[in-house]
């Protein structure tokens, strides 16, 4: 058992956020070993119980939830900061090229390795990612994460058309090697596997139609891909599919919609989608520095709410700009007063800082287990320096209640902030 002294955060099951300014923290293994949250709460109530254990104490430190991030490409870490004039002459001159490379085994090792080093840098202890269309990616990527205990959920791109010579796929192959890979590495240690069209466009019906007789008899494997991001995108999709409802409703037809269906982006919507965002159990994984960078839109957070879809943040690397969660929580509050035409929603620090902890994990269908400090939950948690520049702790100090400390770590925060992650007991140090 380890008894940790420090401020901690946490979140109640209706979302609020909990905070111990002297908490306690302890954290034990279960009986497969796997470490988990024994308690969590207030130092002065709780301490008694743990009088024999040795206390590691960290004055002036904030433990909190590891995040998580619901959608990230491993293969574009090198594409950030790419410019283009939209989504699809990034994907044909930047991100197609780069992923090619991905057929050498050896590079996607390397890119893997350096990955999961800056996941854990930034304090990302989750992440649902994208790979390339070639299976040794995917065995890449699991390696990796299994080999430092990181709860990842990854998959092989389907792309059987309009892609170049290097990522497009072969229709029947490409089924078979997702097949594959999901009795290799589905539910192994702490991995997990996702069906992973890219996007409709890239994907022949054939392809689709695969992809959801699969989703249908591995109902507990995820769904990923990519949908209404962009203008230019949203009508290739219609011409492609004119006999779907809308480019979301094409998911639907071919049976990628349900439970544990992720969906990035989510921006052009009406309330017809909505609707059937919410009726499916499909959820959005909205990732506002791509949707800057690459001047998709403006996530719709009211629409989304007034309809009731799940959705939590992601980093979108590489058309997301950043692997650090505390960019896309400001870039989210950015989006969201935009996307309310200015009227003023201001999404709350705690509502920031839980679409990208436990509401990301409840969006994953994988909440009390990951994204949250409850008993019960996997302890994966970072360690928080809010001195760790001098801005900070001249701002952190004048904080008088929880909304202004959090607002002054989501403005001012980066991955100097996160002095540590801790997954499974291991300690990673975000400097060397
Ligand atoms: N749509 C299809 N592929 C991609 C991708 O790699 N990134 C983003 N942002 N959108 C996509
Ligand atoms: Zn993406």
């Amino acid at each position: 058992m380890h008894v940790y002294r420090s401020a901690l955060l946490r979140f109640a099951d209706d979302g609020s956020a909990l905070y111990d300014e002297d908490g306690l923290l302890a954290v034990g293994p279960d009986e497969q070993g796997r470490q988990r949250v024994v308690a969590a709460g207030a130092w002065q109530a709780l301490a008694h119980q743990y009088a024999d254990h040795p206390v590691t104490h960290l004055p002036g430190r904030i433990l909190a939830p590891g995040f998580v991030d619901m959608h990230i490409h491993f293969p574009q870490t090198d594409v950030i900061g790419s410019p283009a004039d939209g989504l699809l002459p990034w994907l044909e001159n930047y991100t197609f090229p780069h992923e090619s490379r991905f057929v050498d085994p050896a590079y996607g090792a390397q890119v893997a390795g350096f990955f999961v080093d800056e996941l854990l840098r930034n304090g990302v202890t989750t992440a649902l990612t994208f790979a390339t269309s070639h299976p040794a990616s995917v065995d890449a990527l699991f390696t990796e994460a299994q080999r430092r205990q990181l709860r990842l959920i990854t998959g092989k791109v389907l792309q059987d058309r309009h892609s170049p010579d290097g990522v497009r796929d072969d229709t029947e192959q490409s089924l078979l090697d997702t097949e594959a890979l999901i009795q290799r590495w589905h539910g192994v240690d702490r991995l997990g596997y996702a069906i992973t069209p890219r996007f409709a466009p890239t994907s022949t019906p054939e392809q689709l139609r695969g992809a959801g007789e699969l989703a249908a008899r591995y109902p507990d494997v995820w769904i990923q891909s990519h949908v209404a991001e962009n203008l230019d995108e949203i009508r290739w999709a219609r011409e492609l599919f004119p006999a779907s409802r809308s480019y979301l409703a094409v998911y639907d037809d071919f049976g990628l919609m349900r439970e544990r269906a992720v969906y990035a982006h989510c921006i052009h919507f009406d309330d017809d989608d909505r609707a059937l965002m919410r009726d499916t159990g499909t959820v959005a994984a909205v990732s506002p520095t791509s949707n800057l960078f690459l001047g998709s839109g403006f996530f719709d957070y009211a629409g989304a709410d007034r309809v009731g879809f799940g959705y939590g943040l992601a980093s979108d690397v590489g058309g997301g700009t950043s692997f650090s969660p505390f960019h896309t929580m400001l870039a989210a509050y950015y989006v969201g007063r935009e996307g309310q035409s200015k009227q003023g929603l201001s999404l709350s620090p705690r509502q920031l800082w839980w679409q990208h902890t436990a509401g990301a994990a409840q969006a994953l269908g994988l909440a009390g287990v990951v994204g949250n400090l409850q008993p019960g939950c996997e302890a994966d948690f970072v360690v928080l320096n809010p001195r760790a520049t001098p801005l900070l702790e001249r701002k952190t100090a004048q904080a008088r209640n929880l909304d202004e400390l959090l607002f002054a770590l989501i403005v001012l925060g980066d991955d100097r902030l996160v002095e540590q992650t801790v997954i499974s007991q291991a300690k990673y140090a975000s400097r060397a």
